[in-house]
């Protein structure tokens, strides 16, 4: 049976709206607190479900080597053709993040925007979590970012909908599941007199929930934030953002 993420219409669809260039700019902005947050000095960076390249490309800018993992054939194509525009070498490699590893490969590991928490089976997470472990090298350390448990539910809104500068109108409808695990997505893009309907659902992690999935995966001093600027992940957060380290032995 196909995921949802396997459906490459999906990304091509929501491509204007999930990456949009002010959202494509505001990771430029990220790099800088995201490394100060992690303070290491890395010589080898892997941007895990890097999408467009969002984070690879301004890294690379920066002269860090990078590796880009994706499954989806058309962000890497947008990702190359973003990464010569920029005049930067990334290396990039289509495979599942289940099966991505490269043992003692890496300093530094990202997975940002919400690209965590896809598989039902939540043995998946924590492979994906493990294979991370094992492509870095000790002293490196995994920064995830995504949307916690606790400001969905502060917030939480069964539907909303935004209009954009084209005239098209995307609808989202949320629904929670299984006990507060998991979260359904529907999303209809109306453009004109075509009207698409995408269904997108992942599990939702609470801090200490994900704190504990990164602490099975062999990660140490696993701290949470709720931005990239380092705030305390409390009432106010945003974001949840999870940085493990693998110790040196
Ligand atoms: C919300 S986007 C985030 C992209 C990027 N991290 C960013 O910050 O812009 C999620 C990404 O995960 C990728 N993805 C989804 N399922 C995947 C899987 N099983 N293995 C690898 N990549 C996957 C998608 O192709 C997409 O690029």
């Amino acid at each position: 049976m196909t995921e949802w993420f396997e459906d490459e219409s999906l990304w091509i669809e929501t491509y204007p709206y999930m990456f949009s260039p002010s959202r494509i700019a505001a990771a430029e902005e990220e790099v800088e607190p995201l490394l100060r947050l992690v303070g290491i000095e890395p010589q080898s960076i892997l941007d895990l479900c890097c999408g467009p390249g969002r984070f690879a490309i301004p890294l690379a800018r920066r002269g860090y080597r990078v590796t880009g993992v994706d499954r989806t054939a058309f962000f890497l194509d947008k990702a190359r053709e973003r990464a010569a525009a920029a005049n930067v070498e990334v290396e990039w490699v289509q495979e599942d993040m289940r099966t991505f590893a490269r043992p003692c490969a890496f300093d530094l590991a990202l997975s940002m925007f919400t690209s965590f928490g896809y598989f039902e089976d939540k043995d998946e997470d924590l492979r994906v979590l493990q294979n991370a472990f094992e492509s870095l090298r000790p002293g490196g350390a995994l920064v995830m970012d995504v949307v916690g448990k606790e400001r969905l539910a502060r917030s939480f809104q069964p539907t909303s909908s935004r209009k954009y500068a084209d005239g098209s109108v995307v609808i989202d409808r949320r629904e929670v599941l299984d006990d507060w695990t998991r979260i359904r997505m529907e999303w209809t893009i109306i453009r004109g007199n075509d009207v698409r309907v995408y269904t997108v659902h992942h599990t939702v992690y609470s801090g200490q929930e994900l704190k504990d999935r990164f602490t099975a995966a062999g990660f140490a001093d696993v701290k949470l934030y709720g931005s990239i600027d380092g705030a305390p992940y409390g009432l106010e957060a945003d974001r949840l953002i999870v940085v493990g380290r693998k110790l040196a032995p």
